[in-house]
């Protein structure tokens, strides 16, 4: 799964764990998805095209870099990706934000879409989407699959925690979009939790549980 991106930032691996305590409130849970969310996007945005623009310093004239090429969208899948929001606005403040709202049946684990709403632009756009987390990949799948059919032709996507079968049938689905992990973890329950996990990313941020 030669698009899949592992990172090992020892930065990103501490603040994880710090995110599977279970005597982790929402408050911190929030802080730490959205630093995490901003180390990610560091990392997925090293490929991003530059520039030489002609600038002046103090000192003299000169030619130096700025990044160029199509504009960027992060789209949330609702809710548990609003959490990533602010952390990648950090580093990419000039982004649109799109949103698609999707909520797992916990019977059958299909994705239900409630909401899309995108920039006007998106098929103009590279999108990186985000979500804490990738389990069946189901959901996954579905808000990528939506992107495409409205135009959309370059798709990153960054989730915190991954189970190895989300990410094999996300590969399988979609193999041309690039897909950043924070932390690949051991398997799916029989509930289509992610083990060891960090229990429901949703209710985690919006104290909800
Ligand atoms: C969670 C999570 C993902 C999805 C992952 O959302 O934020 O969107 O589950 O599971 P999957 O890979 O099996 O599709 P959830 O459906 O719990 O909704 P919420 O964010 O509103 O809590
Ligand atoms: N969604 C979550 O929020 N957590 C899981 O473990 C699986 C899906």
């Amino acid at each position: 799964m030669g698009n899949i991106h592992y990172m090992d930032h020892p930065l990103i691996q501490h603040k994880v764990t710090l995110m599977r305590e279970t005597g982790t409130g929402a408050k911190e849970f929030r802080e730490l998805v959205s630093e995490v969310a901003t180390l990610m996007c560091y990392e997925a945005t090293r490929d991003l095209p530059l520039k030489e623009v002609e600038i002046e310093t103090p000192i003299c004239a000169t030619k130096s870099k700025v990044i160029s090429g199509r504009k960027l969208a992060v789209v949330p899948i609702l809710r548990a990706g609003l959490g990533m929001v602010e952390g990648m606005l950090s580093l990419v403040p000039a982004a649109k934000v799109g949103h698609i709202g999707l909520y797992r049946d916990h019977e059958t684990l299909q994705p239900v879409e409630y909401f899309c709403k995108l920039p006007d632009d998106v098929s103009e756009r590279d999108i990186i989407v985000v979500d804490p987390m990738c389990a069946t990949g189901n959901s996954a799948i579905d808000a990528i699959r939506l992107l495409k059919e409205k135009g959309v032709k370059h798709i990153k996507f960054l989730c915190i925690i991954a189970a190895p079968e989300g990410l094999e049938a996300l590969s399988k689905a979609h193999p041309d979009v690039n897909v950043w992990v924070g932390c690949l973890d051991e398997k799916l329950n029989d509930v289509g939790y992610i083990v060891p996990g960090l229990g429901d990313a949703g209710d985690r941020i919006f104290g909800t549980k």
